[in-house]
């Protein structure tokens, strides 16, 4: 499914993806000068991690491709899962966290009728708030990348063949904080109460304090203190 194009050392990987996208073409990097993650941040990017864009053509509607994140963090843990790993939990959207720490960065860009799915997954460094996935076993960046694509093939064709019910279940399994005080904050505003359910497109819902059950679709959830 997946043809890749390796480079030294890239400005982001996201950018040459834009370039040509052409479905199942991967641009990896051995480093970025200025690799990008969510919201605007930085991603740091130094030699002996994995950094790619896979470009795909979702048959499915525009509205249902940022289910992506999702099918993309499942593969990502079943990846952990078979070197061994095992005890990851999913933030939502998208985030794979070990020991509460993120292992790796999940961004999504459309592109017309395409899809950039960006990856950095820290392999042997991380910044002091994140970690790195040798630190819980031994592999290289290239293995790890073989047995991420072969993930990512299996779980692409579940949510195009049955659709995001069955990708919902496997991620529910590991959900980071759910039926817990959470607090959702997006962009201009916070929400505070329990994390009840994820619904069948991936929003999260939300159960108030005075009852009211609020839909969250964008954001980033944060642990109450
Ligand atoms: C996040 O903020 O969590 C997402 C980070 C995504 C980083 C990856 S590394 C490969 C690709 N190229 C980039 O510039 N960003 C993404």
């Amino acid at each position: 499914m997946f043809n890749i194009k390796y480079f030294e050392s890239v400005e982001s990987t996201m950018d040459i993806a834009r370039e040509n996208p052409i479905h199942g073409n991967i641009i990896q990097a051995g480093e970025q000068l200025s690799g990008r993650g969510r919201r605007g941040n930085q991603w740091s990017s130094p030699k002996g991690n994995l950094y790619q864009s896979i470009i795909l053509q979702p048959k499915s509607p525009k509205q249902s491709w940022g289910q992506l994140s999702f099918v993309i963090a499942v593969a990502l843990s079943k990846t952990c899962e078979g070197l061994g790993v095992n005890h990851y939990q999913l933030k939502w959207p998208n985030d794979v966290l070990i020991d509460n720490r993120k292992l790796a960065g999940i961004l999504i860009e459309v592109l017309g009728d395409f899809v950039i799915v960006g990856t950095g997954i820290n392999i042997q460094h991380a910044p002091d708030d994140k970690c790195k996935i040798n630190d819980f076993c031994d592999v290289t960046v290239n293995e790890f990348r073989d047995l991420f694509l072969i993930q990512i093939t299996k779980y692409f064709k579940v949510w195009e063949e049955e659709g995001f019910p069955s990708i919902r279940n496997l991620w529910m399994k590991h959900a980071y904080r759910l039926g817990e005080e959470i607090q959702a904050r997006l962009p201009n505003i916070t929400y505070d109460g329990v994390f009840e359910d994820l619904d069948n497109n991936g929003i999260l819902l939300l159960r108030e304090k005075d009852g009211n059950l609020r839909q969250i679709n964008s954001g980033e959830i944060l642990v109450c203190s």
